[in-house]
């Protein structure tokens, strides 16, 4: 049976990923903190760690990764607002979980990655393309994030690994809870987690490295709240 290691396992668009795992007929480990709405009964193990906890973090993965045939960096965090309103403590939530995690996971597995053929795939975000007034500082670890599965693209195909990296854009999931905006009501101003889903099927299911997918709804329109 073939394993997968999917951090952001327990809510919106990682959620999704996790279904779409299982019902390929994957065992997936799922990484998060509130397990509490995981509807899952079999082939899914929760993996309790704080993505800010680096030792905890190194420890487990440890455990794991041999015989890990995909890896997705899926959880994220976002706070929005003039970059003066957001505090040191969520800069540093922002860069730890959004691409310190990402980048320490990705080098304790890629040894196993090359050896089994594997995929990473990278869920980023459209943020990572554009200027994000209001959202400097994630759209910068969203940057980051891009840049980092573009190289690693380049570096471990040669190995037989495929990366990937996902840029959607308005997803509607819990994410934007806490901005100060929100996204127009209606299927047409925001993609569904099960789309972003989708996108990652496609990579998975590709026999050759897809480098990038961008998503985006049919029309863009958010406003304050
Ligand atoms: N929604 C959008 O419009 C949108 C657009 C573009 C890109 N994205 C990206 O898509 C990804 C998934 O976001 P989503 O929309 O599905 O949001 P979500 O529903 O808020 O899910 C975020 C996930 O990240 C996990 N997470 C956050 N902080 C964590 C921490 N310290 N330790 C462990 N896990 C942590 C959460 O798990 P716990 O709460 O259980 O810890 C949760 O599973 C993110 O990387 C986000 O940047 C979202």
């Amino acid at each position: 049976m073939k394993k997968a290691v999917i951090t952001g396992a327990t809510s919106g668009i990682g959620l999704e990923i996790c279904r779409l795992f299982i019902n390929k007929g994957y065992f997936v480990y799922g990484i998060g903190r509130n397990f509490d709405k995981i509807p899952f009964e079999e082939n899914f193990e929760p993996l309790l760690i704080d993505l800010k906890d680096r030792e905890k973090l190194c420890r487990e993965i440890k455990k794991i990764r041999n015989d890990v045939d995909v890896l997705v960096n899926c959880a994220g965090v976002g706070y929005f607002g003039l970059h003066e309103e957001i505090s040191a403590e969520k800069i540093h939530e922002m860069t730890a979980v959004n691409i310190e995690a990402p980048m320490i996971i990705t080098s304790l597995m890629l040894r196993e990655l090359k050896r089994k053929g594997g995929r990473i795939i990278n869920i980023s975000s459209v943020t990572a393309k554009s200027s994000s007034p209001h959202g400097a500082a994630y759209g910068a670890t969203k940057a980051a994030l891009t840049a980092f599965s573009e190289s690693l693209f380049d570096e471990a195909r040669k190995y037989g690994v495929k990366v990937s990296v996902i840029h959607p854009d308005m997803t509607d999931t819990a994410f934007y809870n806490n901005a100060d905006f929100e996204c127009e009501e209606g299927i047409e101003f925001s993609l569904s987690p099960i789309e972003v889903a989708r996108a990652v099927e496609t990579v998975l299911d590709a026999p050759y490295p897809i480098r990038d997918i961008t998503l985006s709804p049919q029309k863009h329109r958010i406003h304050r709240k």
